[in-house]
């Protein structure tokens, strides 16, 4: 194994085209990449466009558009060594694939060609070019199934024009939504994938599968475990928010103490500015790693340690002092770098992925019921109402989302008649709320990391990493090598 030696950053960056003569199998290849990482792992890969159904499932629209994928074959054993393949999900690729060192640790032991495939809609996949996100009449087509199609057409082609990949076993690799569409990948296509990798999937985040709260109280723990009174001092401030915003000088005293690009003006920026101290609160959640990281933002080892700091507060804290304390942690999320001039409420830093093609998906199928009761998590209380939420919907896109759908084509928790696929969840990852988090069958497996935040397991190997990842990884990968000699067998016979 590789993954407990060695600490990986990537230290250099050669990303020039160079032309070689092309193999005839590549031709649809654009563009040749080569990325060194350190003197480790080779991270060198091509990035190839292509050509791929508009519309699966209709007839009419018979248009085609240029779907973006990445492979590394540096470690791939021909004929027929396995392919990993990422099914991308909401953004840039090349971010995935930057983030997934797992796969490029593995790929050497396993002899492994790597494929990253964008997900339609996101970095330079777009069907419509520019055009893609006017309008719904362009939005249509923005849907998992169709980039699960995109995903199976791709490899069906890559398999039958790439010499010595015609019985390779592709096994499919996801995190977060891309791990949602990894388990829904080796469930909708099992000719096409021997199993799935499925690593922090909210497969279960839909309407009437898990209680709605859970994501939110999960949150309010890892807070609560990382410091004095920090859930409880959160959970309070929101009331200081209130109290200090109800006058003008309130107002202009927060702008300046938590430096805002934009002044707050009244209680509706109050509101918003709320929301947006509570997604950083999630997004800290979310990306709390064990060592100093960049994911969605450069964060210190542990941010949510350092956070709680700036919030070890008893209750006789004045509301200028709780929100002095709030500020100084906010900005652990927006400044760790010391780079940023002022603290911009109308974004919350989500690295590169595609907001407004995510909303959609939210708006349509991906219907994830969440609400908070001020009880059981450190937030004001805030029910699921369908209604408000699809009305919003209709507004801003035009569509109303179904509520059941996802349920109805995934088949929500009666997913017993599937198999060879890895449910791999953190336990301080909100996400797992949503998740596989006990084994369904011998082939329906698992796998929680207790330390882990949102798909640990998928990155590069670290030393700070806790024995819980690396024992994952390391099981996975057992799992691998049982679905790729499973798939050999049932080739040869
Ligand atoms: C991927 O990593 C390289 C090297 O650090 C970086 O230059 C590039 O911008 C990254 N891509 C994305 C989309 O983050
Ligand atoms: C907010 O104002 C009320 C009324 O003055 C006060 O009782 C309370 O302690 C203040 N702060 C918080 C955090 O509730
Ligand atoms: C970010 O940190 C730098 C360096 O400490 C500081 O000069 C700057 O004012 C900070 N920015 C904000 C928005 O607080
Ligand atoms: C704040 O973010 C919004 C949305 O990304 C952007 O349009 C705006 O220009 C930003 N404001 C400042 C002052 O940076
Ligand atoms: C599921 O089964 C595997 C293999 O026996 C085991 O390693 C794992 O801990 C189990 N998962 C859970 C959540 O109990």
């Amino acid at each position: 194994m590789l993954y407990h030696i060695i600490p990986l950053k990537i230290i250099l960056l050669l990303n020039f085209s160079f032309k070689l003569s092309l193999p005839s199998h590549l031709k649809h290849c654009q563009e040749l990449r080569s990325r060194g990482l350190n003197e480790h792992i080779e991270f060198y890969f091509v990035s190839c466009f292509y050509l791929i159904q508009i519309d699966h499932f209709g007839f009419l629209e018979d248009g085609t558009f240029k779907q973006r994928y990445l492979m590394a074959d540096k470690h791939w054993k021909q004929p027929g060594g396995p392919v990993l393949f990422y099914t991308g999900n909401e953004g840039d690729i090349t971010w995935f694939c930057n983030n997934t060192g797992f796969m490029w640790e593995i790929a050497e032991e396993l002899g492994a060609m790597l494929v990253f495939a964008e997900h339609r809609y996101y970095g330079e996949s777009l069907p419509f070019g520019p055009d893609s996100y006017r309008g719904s009449k362009h939005l249509n087509y923005l849907t998992s199934e169709q980039a699960l199609a995109d995903f199976a057409v791709l490899i069906q082609d890559l398999k039958s024009t790439l010499p010595g990949a015609q019985h390779s076993p592709v096994i499919a690799v996801g995190g977060s939504y891309g791990g949602m569409l990894s388990a829904w990948f080796r469930m909708k296509y099992p000719n096409i994938v021997v199993g799935a990798l499925a690593s922090s999937a909210p497969i279960w985040q839909f309407p009437g599968m898990v209680p709605c709260g859970d994501f939110y109280k999960i949150v309010t723990q890892d807070f609560a475990r990382s410091g004095y009174n920090c859930d409880a001092n959160i959970r309070k401030s929101w009331k200081a928010i209130e109290n200090v915003s109800s006058t003008a000088a309130g107002l202009q005293w927060m702008t300046e103490e938590f430096s805002l690009c934009t002044p707050l003006k009244n209680k509706n920026d109050a509101f918003g500015f709320k929301n947006w101290l509570q997604e950083t609160w999630v997004n800290l959640a979310m990306v709390d790693y064990p060592y100093e990281a960049n994911f969605l933002q450069p964060l210190p080892r542990w941010p949510i340690q350092v956070v709680c700091k700036y919030l070890a507060f008893d209750s006789t804290v004045s509301d200028y002092q709780l929100l002095r304390g709030v500020s100084q942690a906010a900005k652990v999320y927006y400044n760790y770098t010391g780079s940023s001039s002022c603290l911009n409420t109308s974004q919350t830093a989500t690295g590169s992925l595609g907001f407004l093609g995510w909303y959609y998906q939210a708006c349509t199928e991906m219907v994830m019921p969440m609400c908070t009761d001020g009880v059981h998590d450190m937030f004001e209380p805030e029910e699921w109402n369908f209604q408000a939420f699809s009305d919003e919907c209709n507004i801003i896109f035009g569509v109303r989302p179904r509520a059941d759908w996802a349920g109805t084509v995934y088949g929500g928790k009666d997913i017993t008649s599937h198999s060879n696929i890895i449910f791999s969840n953190g336990g301080l990852d909100p996400w797992s709320a949503g998740g596989v988090t006990y084994n369904i069958t011998d082939s329906l497996v698992s796998i929680m990391i207790p330390d882990g935040a949102h798909h640990l397991d998928l990155r590069y190997s670290n030393d700070h990493d806790p024995p819980s990842v690396r024992a994952a990884r390391a099981l996975e990968v057992k799992y691998f090598r049982e679905w790729i000699k499973q798939a050999k067998k049932s080739s040869t016979s």
